[in-house]
Protein backbone atom coordinates (compact mmCIF):
# COMPACT_ATOMS: atom_id res chain seq x y z
CA UNK A 1 0.00 0.00 0.00
CA UNK A 2 1.63 3.23 -0.89
CA UNK A 3 0.28 6.75 -1.40
CA UNK A 4 -1.19 8.04 -4.63
CA UNK A 5 0.73 11.15 -4.84
CA UNK A 6 -2.78 12.66 -4.70
CA UNK A 7 -3.33 14.00 -1.34
CA UNK A 8 -5.43 16.06 0.80
CA UNK A 9 -5.15 19.72 1.39
CA UNK A 10 -3.99 20.89 5.14
CA UNK A 11 -6.87 23.28 6.46
CA UNK A 12 -3.97 25.54 7.18
CA UNK A 13 -2.50 25.37 3.20
CA UNK A 14 -5.73 25.53 1.41
CA UNK A 15 -5.83 28.47 -0.08
CA UNK A 16 -2.15 28.11 -1.16
CA UNK A 17 -2.86 24.53 -2.53
CA UNK A 18 -5.09 26.02 -4.68
CA UNK A 19 -3.01 27.90 -6.17
CA UNK A 20 -0.16 25.76 -6.64
CA UNK A 21 0.59 22.37 -6.69
CA UNK A 22 2.15 20.37 -3.75
CA UNK A 23 6.28 20.21 -3.76
CA UNK A 24 5.97 16.61 -4.21
CA UNK A 25 4.20 16.72 -7.20
CA UNK A 26 6.30 19.62 -8.94
CA UNK A 27 8.94 18.01 -8.13
CA UNK A 28 7.94 14.54 -9.66
CA UNK A 29 7.91 14.78 -13.01
CA UNK A 30 6.05 11.58 -13.05
CA UNK A 31 2.38 13.67 -12.61
CA UNK A 32 3.00 15.54 -15.50
CA UNK A 33 4.50 12.47 -17.42
CA UNK A 34 0.87 10.67 -16.00
CA UNK A 35 -1.50 13.32 -17.00
CA UNK A 36 0.38 13.04 -20.68
CA UNK A 37 -0.71 9.10 -20.19
CA UNK A 38 -4.63 9.44 -19.20
CA UNK A 39 -4.57 10.94 -23.07
CA UNK A 40 -6.67 8.62 -25.64
CA UNK A 41 -2.99 6.89 -26.41
CA UNK A 42 -3.35 5.17 -22.75
CA UNK A 43 -7.08 4.88 -22.50
CA UNK A 44 -6.74 2.70 -25.95
CA UNK A 45 -4.12 1.08 -24.22
CA UNK A 46 -5.67 0.23 -21.23
CA UNK A 47 -8.93 -1.07 -22.94
CA UNK A 48 -8.57 -4.63 -24.69
CA UNK A 49 -10.68 -3.93 -27.76
CA UNK A 50 -12.32 -6.97 -28.94
CA UNK A 51 -14.90 -7.66 -31.91
CA UNK A 52 -18.59 -8.23 -30.69
CA UNK A 53 -19.72 -11.65 -31.23
CA UNK A 54 -21.88 -11.90 -34.71
CA UNK A 55 -21.06 -7.65 -35.43
CA UNK A 56 -18.34 -8.23 -37.78
CA UNK A 57 -15.89 -4.57 -38.02
CA UNK A 58 -17.70 -3.72 -34.72
CA UNK A 59 -15.65 -3.28 -31.63
CA UNK A 60 -16.53 -2.77 -27.49
CA UNK A 61 -14.15 -2.73 -24.87
CA UNK A 62 -13.89 -6.19 -22.61
CA UNK A 63 -13.78 -5.36 -18.91
CA UNK A 64 -11.52 -8.64 -18.09
CA UNK A 65 -7.96 -7.85 -17.38
CA UNK A 66 -8.30 -3.87 -17.77
CA UNK A 67 -5.00 -2.64 -16.02
CA UNK A 68 -7.24 0.54 -15.14
CA UNK A 69 -7.45 2.80 -12.03
CA UNK A 70 -10.97 2.80 -9.78
CA UNK A 71 -12.35 4.82 -7.19
CA UNK A 72 -13.63 3.18 -3.85
CA UNK A 73 -14.96 5.10 -1.00
CA UNK A 74 -15.69 3.44 2.38
CA UNK A 75 -13.03 1.22 2.59
CA UNK A 76 -12.49 1.71 5.93
CA UNK A 77 -15.85 0.40 7.10
CA UNK A 78 -17.65 -2.74 6.79
CA UNK A 79 -18.37 -3.81 3.36
CA UNK A 80 -16.26 -1.66 1.39
CA UNK A 81 -12.65 -3.20 3.18
CA UNK A 82 -13.79 -6.65 1.56
CA UNK A 83 -14.59 -4.78 -1.32
CA UNK A 84 -11.17 -3.77 -1.49
CA UNK A 85 -10.70 -7.28 -1.73
CA UNK A 86 -12.30 -7.95 -4.18
CA UNK A 87 -11.46 -5.34 -6.62
CA UNK A 88 -7.87 -6.91 -6.34
CA UNK A 89 -9.12 -10.74 -6.56
CA UNK A 90 -11.59 -10.12 -9.76
CA UNK A 91 -9.89 -7.06 -11.72
CA UNK A 92 -6.31 -5.86 -12.67
CA UNK A 93 -7.34 -2.23 -11.42
CA UNK A 94 -5.64 -0.09 -8.98
CA UNK A 95 -8.19 1.01 -6.24
CA UNK A 96 -7.66 4.35 -5.21
CA UNK A 97 -9.21 4.53 -1.35
CA UNK A 98 -10.48 7.65 -0.73
CA UNK A 99 -9.93 7.72 3.50
CA UNK A 100 -10.51 10.34 5.74
CA UNK A 101 -7.96 11.15 8.72
CA UNK A 102 -6.54 14.26 10.69
CA UNK A 103 -3.51 14.11 8.60
CA UNK A 104 -2.35 11.97 4.88
CA UNK A 105 -0.34 9.64 7.20
CA UNK A 106 -3.32 9.23 9.04
CA UNK A 107 -5.74 8.08 7.02
CA UNK A 108 -3.10 5.90 5.59
CA UNK A 109 -3.14 4.26 9.21
CA UNK A 110 -6.86 4.14 9.50
CA UNK A 111 -6.97 2.05 5.89
CA UNK A 112 -3.85 -0.21 6.89
CA UNK A 113 -5.67 -1.23 10.23
CA UNK A 114 -8.82 -1.61 8.83
CA UNK A 115 -7.16 -3.81 5.98
CA UNK A 116 -5.20 -6.14 8.64
CA UNK A 117 -8.67 -6.39 10.68
CA UNK A 118 -10.07 -8.18 7.67
CA UNK A 119 -6.94 -9.71 6.60
CA UNK A 120 -6.68 -7.71 3.39
CA UNK A 121 -3.44 -8.51 1.81
CA UNK A 122 -0.75 -5.85 1.57
CA UNK A 123 -0.55 -4.68 -2.10
CA UNK A 124 0.95 -1.93 -4.30
CA UNK A 125 -2.43 -1.64 -6.23
CA UNK A 126 -3.89 -0.37 -3.03
CA UNK A 127 -3.63 3.33 -2.22
CA UNK A 128 -5.09 5.78 -0.33
CA UNK A 129 -6.10 8.79 -1.37
CA UNK A 130 -6.65 11.14 1.57
CA UNK A 131 -10.16 12.64 1.63
CA UNK A 132 -13.29 13.90 3.04
CA UNK A 133 -16.74 13.41 0.85
CA UNK A 134 -18.14 16.48 2.30
CA UNK A 135 -14.85 18.83 1.74
CA UNK A 136 -14.74 20.59 -1.48
CA UNK A 137 -13.14 18.94 -4.10
CA UNK A 138 -13.08 16.00 -1.33
CA UNK A 139 -10.23 18.10 0.30
CA UNK A 140 -7.95 18.37 -3.04
CA UNK A 141 -6.66 21.02 -4.75
CA UNK A 142 -8.88 21.83 -7.79
CA UNK A 143 -5.58 20.75 -9.64
CA UNK A 144 -5.62 17.16 -8.33
CA UNK A 145 -9.15 16.75 -8.87
CA UNK A 146 -9.59 16.80 -11.97
CA UNK A 147 -6.35 14.28 -12.31
CA UNK A 148 -8.36 12.14 -9.81
CA UNK A 149 -10.95 12.38 -12.06
CA UNK A 150 -9.08 11.66 -15.55
CA UNK A 151 -7.24 9.02 -14.20
CA UNK A 152 -10.25 6.80 -13.24
CA UNK A 153 -12.15 4.54 -15.00
CA UNK A 154 -15.14 3.92 -12.71
CA UNK A 155 -15.78 4.94 -8.82
CA UNK A 156 -17.46 2.28 -6.21
CA UNK A 157 -19.48 4.68 -4.01
CA UNK A 158 -19.61 2.71 -0.84
CA UNK A 159 -19.54 5.30 1.73
CA UNK A 160 -22.40 6.26 3.95
CA UNK A 161 -23.64 6.93 7.26
CA UNK A 162 -25.60 3.88 8.69
CA UNK A 163 -26.99 5.01 11.66
CA UNK A 164 -30.15 3.26 11.98
CA UNK A 165 -31.34 5.68 14.58
CA UNK A 166 -30.41 8.97 13.37
CA UNK A 167 -32.72 11.45 11.83
CA UNK A 168 -32.63 12.42 7.62
CA UNK A 169 -31.53 15.54 8.68
CA UNK A 170 -28.30 14.20 10.48
CA UNK A 171 -27.68 11.52 7.24
CA UNK A 172 -28.27 13.88 4.77
CA UNK A 173 -24.95 15.13 4.14
CA UNK A 174 -23.33 12.34 3.59
CA UNK A 175 -25.85 9.92 2.22
CA UNK A 176 -26.90 12.81 -0.20
CA UNK A 177 -24.76 15.27 -0.42
CA UNK A 178 -21.58 12.86 -0.39
CA UNK A 179 -23.16 10.79 -3.47
CA UNK A 180 -24.12 14.59 -4.98
CA UNK A 181 -19.86 14.93 -4.55
CA UNK A 182 -19.50 11.34 -6.03
CA UNK A 183 -21.87 12.03 -9.12
CA UNK A 184 -19.90 15.47 -9.67
CA UNK A 185 -16.40 14.00 -9.26
CA UNK A 186 -18.18 11.63 -12.36
CA UNK A 187 -19.64 14.02 -14.70
CA UNK A 188 -16.46 16.44 -13.97
CA UNK A 189 -14.55 18.33 -16.73
CA UNK A 190 -16.46 16.44 -19.54
CA UNK A 191 -16.14 12.67 -18.61
CA UNK A 192 -19.04 10.20 -17.75
CA UNK A 193 -17.52 7.88 -15.56
CA UNK A 194 -19.03 4.60 -14.73
CA UNK A 195 -20.67 4.90 -10.76
CA UNK A 196 -21.20 1.77 -8.84
CA UNK A 197 -23.92 2.49 -6.14
CA UNK A 198 -24.29 0.84 -2.93
CA UNK A 199 -27.84 1.29 -1.70
CA UNK A 200 -30.03 -0.66 0.10
CA UNK A 201 -32.88 -2.80 -0.35
CA UNK A 202 -34.11 -0.39 2.90
CA UNK A 203 -35.25 1.50 0.53
CA UNK A 204 -38.25 -0.52 -0.13
CA UNK A 205 -38.61 -1.25 3.63
CA UNK A 206 -42.00 0.20 3.47
CA UNK A 207 -43.31 -0.45 0.41
CA UNK A 208 -46.23 -3.28 1.49
CA UNK A 209 -47.49 -0.64 3.61
CA UNK A 210 -47.65 1.19 0.18
CA UNK A 211 -49.89 -1.83 -1.29
CA UNK A 212 -46.66 -3.34 -2.67
CA UNK A 213 -46.31 -7.12 -0.99
CA UNK A 214 -43.24 -7.85 -3.77
CA UNK A 215 -40.64 -6.26 -5.19
CA UNK A 216 -38.29 -7.45 -8.17
CA UNK A 217 -35.01 -5.11 -9.16
CA UNK A 218 -37.09 -3.72 -11.92
CA UNK A 219 -39.57 -2.04 -9.37
CA UNK A 220 -39.20 1.62 -9.42
CA UNK A 221 -38.15 3.19 -6.06
CA UNK A 222 -39.97 5.76 -4.43
CA UNK A 223 -40.24 7.89 -1.45
CA UNK A 224 -42.88 6.30 0.64
CA UNK A 225 -41.54 3.16 -0.05
CA UNK A 226 -38.71 3.89 2.01
CA UNK A 227 -40.95 4.61 5.26
CA UNK A 228 -40.39 7.18 8.02
CA UNK A 229 -36.70 6.16 8.78
CA UNK A 230 -34.13 8.48 8.24
CA UNK A 231 -31.48 6.10 6.94
CA UNK A 232 -33.71 4.47 4.08
CA UNK A 233 -34.93 7.99 3.75
CA UNK A 234 -31.32 9.44 2.44
CA UNK A 235 -30.31 5.78 0.64
CA UNK A 236 -33.68 6.85 -1.38
CA UNK A 237 -33.13 10.21 -2.41
CA UNK A 238 -29.39 9.00 -3.57
CA UNK A 239 -30.55 6.94 -5.65
CA UNK A 240 -32.97 9.43 -7.25
CA UNK A 241 -30.20 11.73 -7.51
CA UNK A 242 -28.32 9.36 -9.05
CA UNK A 243 -30.61 8.10 -11.70
CA UNK A 244 -31.21 11.92 -12.42
CA UNK A 245 -27.54 12.26 -13.28
CA UNK A 246 -25.89 12.55 -16.10
CA UNK A 247 -23.83 9.32 -16.27
CA UNK A 248 -24.01 5.56 -16.09
CA UNK A 249 -25.13 4.03 -12.76
CA UNK A 250 -25.46 1.30 -11.71
CA UNK A 251 -27.58 0.25 -8.27
CA UNK A 252 -25.98 -2.58 -5.87
CA UNK A 253 -28.73 -2.87 -3.25
CA UNK A 254 -27.65 -5.77 -0.22
CA UNK A 255 -30.14 -6.70 2.34
CA UNK A 256 -28.40 -6.96 5.47
CA UNK A 257 -25.21 -7.55 5.22
CA UNK A 258 -23.49 -10.87 7.50
CA UNK A 259 -20.57 -11.64 8.62
CA UNK A 260 -17.99 -13.16 6.64
CA UNK A 261 -18.85 -16.79 5.77
CA UNK A 262 -15.52 -18.52 6.88
CA UNK A 263 -14.68 -15.89 9.67
CA UNK A 264 -18.18 -15.08 10.85
CA UNK A 265 -16.44 -11.26 11.08
CA UNK A 266 -19.62 -9.02 11.08
CA UNK A 267 -20.64 -5.39 11.85
CA UNK A 268 -20.52 -4.68 15.88
CA UNK A 269 -23.43 -2.23 16.19
CA UNK A 270 -25.56 -3.37 13.00
CA UNK A 271 -29.52 -4.11 13.29
CA UNK A 272 -28.75 -7.85 13.92
CA UNK A 273 -25.96 -7.29 16.50
CA UNK A 274 -28.15 -5.34 18.42
CA UNK A 275 -30.96 -7.37 18.37
CA UNK A 276 -28.96 -10.41 19.51
CA UNK A 277 -27.72 -7.74 22.63
CA UNK A 278 -31.33 -7.24 23.45
CA UNK A 279 -32.31 -10.76 23.36
CA UNK A 280 -29.59 -12.24 25.17
CA UNK A 281 -29.90 -9.39 27.85
CA UNK A 282 -33.32 -9.93 28.32
CA UNK A 283 -33.15 -13.51 28.20
CA UNK A 284 -36.47 -13.18 25.72
CA UNK A 285 -36.77 -13.15 22.34
CA UNK A 286 -39.90 -11.90 20.24
CA UNK A 287 -42.34 -14.43 18.50
CA UNK A 288 -42.76 -12.75 14.88
CA UNK A 289 -43.34 -13.43 11.78
CA UNK A 290 -40.68 -10.48 10.72
CA UNK A 291 -37.73 -11.36 8.09
CA UNK A 292 -35.29 -9.72 6.40
CA UNK A 293 -32.93 -10.41 3.16
CA UNK A 294 -29.61 -10.81 3.85
CA UNK A 295 -26.36 -12.23 2.35
CA UNK A 296 -22.47 -12.41 3.81
CA UNK A 297 -20.27 -9.38 3.15
CA UNK A 298 -18.05 -11.54 0.97
CA UNK A 299 -20.73 -12.80 -1.28
CA UNK A 300 -21.98 -9.01 -1.24
CA UNK A 301 -18.79 -7.47 -2.12
CA UNK A 302 -18.15 -10.80 -4.43
CA UNK A 303 -21.10 -10.12 -6.37
CA UNK A 304 -20.99 -6.59 -6.56
CA UNK A 305 -17.22 -7.03 -8.38
CA UNK A 306 -18.62 -9.74 -10.21
CA UNK A 307 -21.73 -7.31 -11.60
CA UNK A 308 -19.96 -3.93 -12.33
CA UNK A 309 -17.72 -5.83 -14.64
CA UNK A 310 -20.28 -6.97 -17.16
CA UNK A 311 -21.73 -5.16 -20.02
CA UNK A 312 -25.06 -3.91 -19.97
CA UNK A 313 -25.26 -2.87 -16.20
CA UNK A 314 -25.87 0.53 -16.70
CA UNK A 315 -28.81 2.19 -15.04
CA UNK A 316 -29.98 -1.54 -13.74
CA UNK A 317 -30.28 -1.96 -10.19
CA UNK A 318 -29.12 -5.76 -8.59
CA UNK A 319 -30.55 -6.98 -5.25
CA UNK A 320 -27.61 -8.75 -3.42
CA UNK A 321 -29.53 -11.57 -1.08
CA UNK A 322 -29.75 -14.97 -0.71
CA UNK A 323 -32.98 -16.26 -2.74
CA UNK A 324 -34.90 -16.79 0.75
CA UNK A 325 -35.62 -14.62 3.22
CA UNK A 326 -34.35 -15.19 6.70
CA UNK A 327 -36.61 -15.08 9.84
CA UNK A 328 -35.58 -13.91 12.78
CA UNK A 329 -37.44 -16.53 14.76
CA UNK A 330 -34.80 -18.66 12.80
CA UNK A 331 -31.70 -16.83 14.21
CA UNK A 332 -33.64 -16.86 17.29
CA UNK A 333 -33.03 -20.84 17.58
CA UNK A 334 -29.65 -20.42 16.45
CA UNK A 335 -28.90 -18.45 19.34
CA UNK A 336 -30.69 -20.91 21.44
CA UNK A 337 -28.80 -23.85 20.68
CA UNK A 338 -25.59 -22.36 21.62
CA UNK A 339 -26.43 -22.65 24.77
CA UNK A 340 -28.31 -18.87 25.62
CA UNK A 341 -31.25 -19.28 27.36
CA UNK A 342 -34.04 -17.52 26.11
CA UNK A 343 -37.59 -18.15 26.31
CA UNK A 344 -39.74 -16.82 23.63
CA UNK A 345 -42.88 -14.24 24.53
CA UNK A 346 -45.13 -11.98 22.54
CA UNK A 347 -43.72 -8.50 20.24
CA UNK A 348 -46.19 -6.95 23.24
CA UNK A 349 -44.21 -8.11 26.67
CA UNK A 350 -41.05 -7.62 24.61
CA UNK A 351 -40.89 -4.45 23.69
CA UNK A 352 -42.45 -3.50 27.82
CA UNK A 353 -39.02 -5.85 29.33
CA UNK A 354 -36.93 -3.73 26.66
CA UNK A 355 -38.53 -0.38 28.38
CA UNK A 356 -38.38 -1.89 32.03
CA UNK A 357 -34.39 -2.25 30.86
CA UNK A 358 -34.26 1.04 29.37
CA UNK A 359 -31.06 1.99 31.65
CA UNK A 360 -28.94 -0.68 29.44
CA UNK A 361 -27.73 0.31 26.41
CA UNK A 362 -28.51 -2.91 25.15
CA UNK A 363 -32.77 -2.11 25.52
CA UNK A 364 -31.97 1.47 24.98
CA UNK A 365 -30.62 0.85 21.41
CA UNK A 366 -33.17 -1.33 20.41
CA UNK A 367 -35.72 1.19 21.26
CA UNK A 368 -33.97 4.00 19.76
CA UNK A 369 -33.81 1.92 15.73
CA UNK A 370 -37.94 0.71 16.54
CA UNK A 371 -39.19 2.31 13.93
CA UNK A 372 -36.60 -0.24 11.72
CA UNK A 373 -37.72 -3.01 14.13
CA UNK A 374 -41.38 -2.55 13.37
CA UNK A 375 -40.69 -3.30 9.92
CA UNK A 376 -37.98 -6.53 10.51
CA UNK A 377 -40.16 -7.54 13.61
CA UNK A 378 -43.29 -7.23 11.81
CA UNK A 379 -45.19 -5.69 14.57
CA UNK A 380 -47.94 -5.29 12.10
CA UNK A 381 -48.75 -7.18 8.80
CA UNK A 382 -48.35 -4.24 6.44
CA UNK A 383 -45.39 -3.40 8.09
CA UNK A 384 -43.15 -6.27 7.55
CA UNK A 385 -41.26 -5.67 3.99
CA UNK A 386 -42.58 -6.85 1.03
CA UNK A 387 -41.00 -10.32 -0.40
CA UNK A 388 -37.61 -9.33 -2.22
CA UNK A 389 -36.99 -11.06 -5.50
CA UNK A 390 -33.40 -11.17 -6.60
CA UNK A 391 -33.31 -13.92 -9.88
CA UNK A 392 -32.75 -11.34 -12.07
CA UNK A 393 -29.47 -10.85 -10.07
CA UNK A 394 -28.40 -13.86 -9.39
CA UNK A 395 -29.29 -15.15 -12.83
CA UNK A 396 -26.56 -12.96 -14.37
CA UNK A 397 -23.72 -13.31 -11.50
CA UNK A 398 -22.95 -17.31 -11.27
CA UNK A 399 -22.14 -17.19 -7.59
CA UNK A 400 -22.95 -20.45 -5.54
CA UNK A 401 -23.82 -17.84 -2.57
CA UNK A 402 -22.66 -19.30 0.92
CA UNK A 403 -25.41 -21.49 3.25
CA UNK A 404 -26.09 -20.02 6.48
CA UNK A 405 -26.49 -22.66 8.64
CA UNK A 406 -26.06 -23.09 12.53
CA UNK A 407 -22.10 -23.03 11.89
CA UNK A 408 -22.50 -19.89 9.93
CA UNK A 409 -24.27 -18.34 12.73
CA UNK A 410 -21.87 -19.71 15.67
CA UNK A 411 -19.07 -18.49 13.76
CA UNK A 412 -20.83 -14.41 13.87
CA UNK A 413 -21.76 -15.05 17.42
CA UNK A 414 -18.65 -16.22 18.39
CA UNK A 415 -16.62 -13.23 16.76
CA UNK A 416 -19.21 -10.78 19.14
CA UNK A 417 -18.57 -12.29 21.68
CA UNK A 418 -14.48 -11.65 21.03
CA UNK A 419 -15.44 -8.66 19.93
CA UNK A 420 -17.10 -8.09 23.68
CA UNK A 421 -20.34 -7.02 22.42
CA UNK A 422 -21.91 -10.73 23.17
CA UNK A 423 -21.48 -12.04 26.51
CA UNK A 424 -20.33 -15.67 26.08
CA UNK A 425 -22.20 -18.40 26.66
CA UNK A 426 -23.27 -18.91 30.29
CA UNK A 427 -21.88 -22.22 31.60
CA UNK A 428 -24.47 -24.87 32.42
CA UNK A 429 -25.13 -25.27 35.98
CA UNK A 430 -23.36 -27.88 37.60
CA UNK A 431 -25.78 -30.97 39.03
CA UNK A 432 -26.26 -30.70 42.62
N1 LIG B 1 -24.20 -2.97 6.67
C1 LIG B 1 -25.33 -3.37 6.09
O1 LIG B 1 -26.02 -4.30 6.57
C2 LIG B 1 -25.79 -2.71 4.82
C3 LIG B 1 -26.96 -3.18 4.22
C4 LIG B 1 -27.38 -2.61 3.03
C5 LIG B 1 -26.64 -1.61 2.44
N2 LIG B 1 -25.51 -1.16 3.04
C6 LIG B 1 -24.75 -0.10 2.37
O2 LIG B 1 -23.42 -0.58 2.22
C7 LIG B 1 -22.51 0.51 2.30
C8 LIG B 1 -21.44 0.19 3.32
O3 LIG B 1 -22.06 -0.02 4.59
P1 LIG B 1 -21.18 -0.49 5.83
O4 LIG B 1 -22.07 -1.25 6.73
O5 LIG B 1 -19.91 -1.07 5.35
O6 LIG B 1 -20.91 0.93 6.52
P2 LIG B 1 -19.77 1.35 7.55
O7 LIG B 1 -19.07 0.15 8.09
O8 LIG B 1 -20.41 2.27 8.53
O9 LIG B 1 -18.74 2.15 6.65
C9 LIG B 1 -19.05 3.41 6.14
C10 LIG B 1 -17.86 3.92 5.37
O10 LIG B 1 -18.19 5.20 4.83
C11 LIG B 1 -17.12 6.08 5.11
N3 LIG B 1 -17.55 7.47 5.18
C12 LIG B 1 -18.58 7.97 5.89
N4 LIG B 1 -18.63 9.29 5.75
C13 LIG B 1 -17.61 9.64 4.93
C14 LIG B 1 -17.12 10.86 4.42
N5 LIG B 1 -17.71 12.03 4.72
N6 LIG B 1 -16.05 10.84 3.61
C15 LIG B 1 -15.44 9.67 3.28
N7 LIG B 1 -15.85 8.49 3.75
C16 LIG B 1 -16.91 8.46 4.56
C17 LIG B 1 -16.61 5.60 6.46
O11 LIG B 1 -15.34 6.16 6.69
P3 LIG B 1 -14.74 6.35 8.18
O12 LIG B 1 -14.05 5.06 8.50
O13 LIG B 1 -13.84 7.50 8.04
O14 LIG B 1 -15.92 6.61 9.08
C18 LIG B 1 -16.61 4.11 6.23
O15 LIG B 1 -15.48 3.73 5.49
C19 LIG B 1 -23.34 1.75 2.63
O16 LIG B 1 -23.59 2.45 1.44
C20 LIG B 1 -24.64 1.18 3.18
O17 LIG B 1 -25.72 2.04 2.96
C21 LIG B 1 -25.07 -1.68 4.23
Amino acid sequence: MCVTGIRRRSTSSRTGARLRHSTRETRDGGHRHWARRTSATRIRAAFAISPIPGQRGALRPTLRDMPDEVLLTGATGFLGGYLAGELLRQTSSTVLCLVRGRSRSGAEQRFRAGSDRIGLPRSDRLKVVHGNLLDPHFGLSPDEYTRLCHRITAIYHCAASVNLAADFTELAPTNIDGTRAVLALATHDGRRIPVHLVSTQGVFINARAEGLDAIDEATAVRPDYAGGIGYTRTKSEAEALARAWNTPVTFYRPGIILGHSATGRCADNDFVARLLRAVIRLGAAPECDGDTTVSTVDDTARMVVALSRQPDTANRAFHLTQADHLAFGEVFEHVRALGYPLRSCGLAEWRRLLFDEMHSPDAFVMLAVWKVAEHLLATKPHHRIPRVDSSATRGRVALELRTLDRGFFARMIDHLVTRGVLPPVPAPASPR
